[in-house]
């Protein structure tokens, strides 16, 4: 028995190199973890338990049958973030450089197929350089199965795509369809294809940095949510997104014991500009009203004049989304529409109540908009708020004009409680805009036409730029002064953990994709 023992043993200490030594130095002089240093840095100390470590290929061609690696590139196993369950795959870039085989691939689906049926979050380490070239279909296949499942989990376990070195080709498709992508700066990118391909077909030379680079997809393309500046930092950032995540559709996030002191706000107020037209940081506001250091950013540097993220308000996880005054005056555009509904979505799938703060002046004009179907994608905004079922509450800081009020949860489309401060504008448009539409004749025929848009301007001002109409007709639940935000919106929200809100039966909606 001994004997067997060990050797089991020394397949193991096989299995723990990966591609050798020297691949592993290669990965290492690159600033690059390996994917077992990564695993072991994610998960609780102790708690990893690895499963499928003997795998190996099953290609005879292109003599493959005499390179055989322990694990065939990807490490997957169990075991638990600050005490939660969760399932992690890394893909080793020292075996084969991490390309994705047919075992490969089996085992990843193994992974998701357990997490699902154990409601447990998925966490893929994304190292590798594609399809493994020496076995044509089967990888392809391989690549169709992960995608398959990443679809079938969309929406009921989380999924986090961490990219730590090449991800290209079709490959790119299963972070694509996962609930967040971090990417490590300089040392990963994603594209479907190339700088070599892109040069051959369009002539264009380009990096592979600013192809497909960290910082390209965070504020370009908005392919990815966060981004790091090295291994160790994005590992962190997968742990801290976590905390605020259920571990499937059927539970809420884990809270942290608050207990309720004075809430008061003092000085809050002080932030909003005496001048509607003068631009404040929303981000101020947000971390004012959250408990102390808790906003996590998604999505920081794409369409800026939103902005989206998680926080904890009396311990529990919520997600905000704030127009940003500071960029765009906070209009709506259509990456902003974007962003912010994909946010809506992922927190209404995962049960995290939604906070909105708006101060809106409406959607940003222009042939640049609407050819670029400011109409679409505006209403995946409107739709993903009238879906959500999640509690949900608005405030209004400042402006809230036109569509933009309809769309940023207002209660016709189903808000639980919307407030306002006193220096909110509830109305179709600006004072300035409205009076010079309204009372043009009036104005272009009195005798002194700038006092007279002036007089009228103050009169419509008076009557609508405030949240008193509104508060009027019951679209808004309660003004109230900005040093009781905070309790109010811990009392509300406390009000609505029990909330039940069933969609109509169907098969599905058809949001405007
Ligand atoms: C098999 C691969 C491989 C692959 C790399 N290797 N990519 N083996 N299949 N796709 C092996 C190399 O032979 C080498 O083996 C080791 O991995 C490290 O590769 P290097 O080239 O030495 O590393 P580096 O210089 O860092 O370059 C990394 C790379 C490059 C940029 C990823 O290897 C590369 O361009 N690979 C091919 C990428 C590619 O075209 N993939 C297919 C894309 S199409 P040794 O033995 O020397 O260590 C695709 C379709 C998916 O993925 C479709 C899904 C629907």
């Amino acid at each position: 028995m001994q004997n067997k023992i060990n050797q089991l043993r020394s397949k193991k200490e096989e299995a723990l190199l990966g591609g050798g030594q020297k691949r592993i130095d290669s990965q290492h002089s690159k600033g690059k973890l390996t994917a077992r240093e990564r695993i072991e840095l994610l998960l609780d100390e102790g708690s990893m338990e690895e499963f499928g470590m003997l795998v190996t290929h099953r290609t005879y061609d292109f003599g493959m049958e005499e390179q055989i690696f322990y694990g065939d590139g990807v490490i997957t196993a169990f075991g638990t973030i600050y005490n939660r369950l969760v399932y992690v795959y890394a893909q080793d870039f020292t075996v084969f450089g991490g390309s994705l085989s047919e075992t490969h691939a089996e085992k990843i689906c193994k992974l998701m197929d357990l997490a699902m049926r154990n409601g447990a979050p998925v966490i893929g380490l994304n190292d590798s350089g594609g399809a493994r070239i020496q076995e044509g279909v089967r990888s392809l296949a391989g690549y169709a199965d992960i995608f398959y499942r990443n679809v079938r989990a969309s929406g009921v376990i989380p999924q986090i795509s961490a990219i730590m070195g090449p991800c290209a080709g079709g490959a790119v498709y299963s972070p694509a369809i996962t609930d967040f992508i971090i990417m490590v700066e300089h040392s990963s990118y994603m594209f479907v294809t190339g700088p070599n391909v892109v040069k051959t077909v369009t002539n264009e030379e380009i990096s592979s940095e600013s192809l497909g680079g960290a910082h390209t997809h965070a504020s370009k393309s908005g392919v990815t949510q966060l981004t790091a500046a090295n291994d160790y930092e994005c590992i962190q950032s997968v742990k801290k997104l976590l905390t605020y995540l259920p571990q499937n559709c059927e539970v809420t996030p884990e809270a942290i014991h608050y207990e309720l002191a004075d809430e008061t706000l003092l000085g809050i107020e002080s932030i909003i500009p005496e001048s509607a037209m003068q631009p404040y940081d929303i981000k101020h506001i947000i971390e004012k009203i959250i408990d102390v250091d808790s906003f996590f950013e998604i999505h920081e540097e794409y369409a800026e004049n939103i902005v989206v993220g998680f926080a904890r308000l009396a311990g529990k996880s919520i997600g905000i989304v704030a127009n940003q005054p500071m960029v765009l005056a906070g209009c709506l555009d259509v990456n902003a529409s974007k962003k912010a509904a994909r946010f809506v979505r992922t927190c209404d799938c995962f049960n995290i109540p939604l906070l909105v703060l708006e101060d809106v002046p409406g959607f940003l004009p222009g042939s640049d908009q609407e050819w670029n179907g400011i109409i679409s994608n505006g209403a995946k905004l409107l739709y993903a708020f009238s879906e959500a079922t999640v509690p949900r509450i608005t405030l209004i800081t400042r402006k809230a004009y036109g569509g933009a009020y309809d769309v940023m949860n207002s209660k016709h489309i189903g808000s639980d409680f919307n407030y306002a401060w006193p220096s909110a504008e509830i109305a179709v448009m600006g004072a300035k805009g409205a009076t010079e539409i309204i009372f043009k004749k009036e104005i272009d025929s009195a005798n002194d036409p700038a006092q007279a848009l002036l007089d009228k301007e103050k009169e419509y001002a008076e009557k609508f730029a405030n949240p008193y109409h509104a508060a009027a007709r019951g679209f808004i639940d309660e003004v109230i002064e900005p040093s009781q935000t905070r309790i109010k919106l811990i009392k509300a929200f406390s009000s609505l953990q029990n909330k039940v809100d069933n969609l109509p039966r169907k098969k599905h909606g058809n949001i405007p994709l």
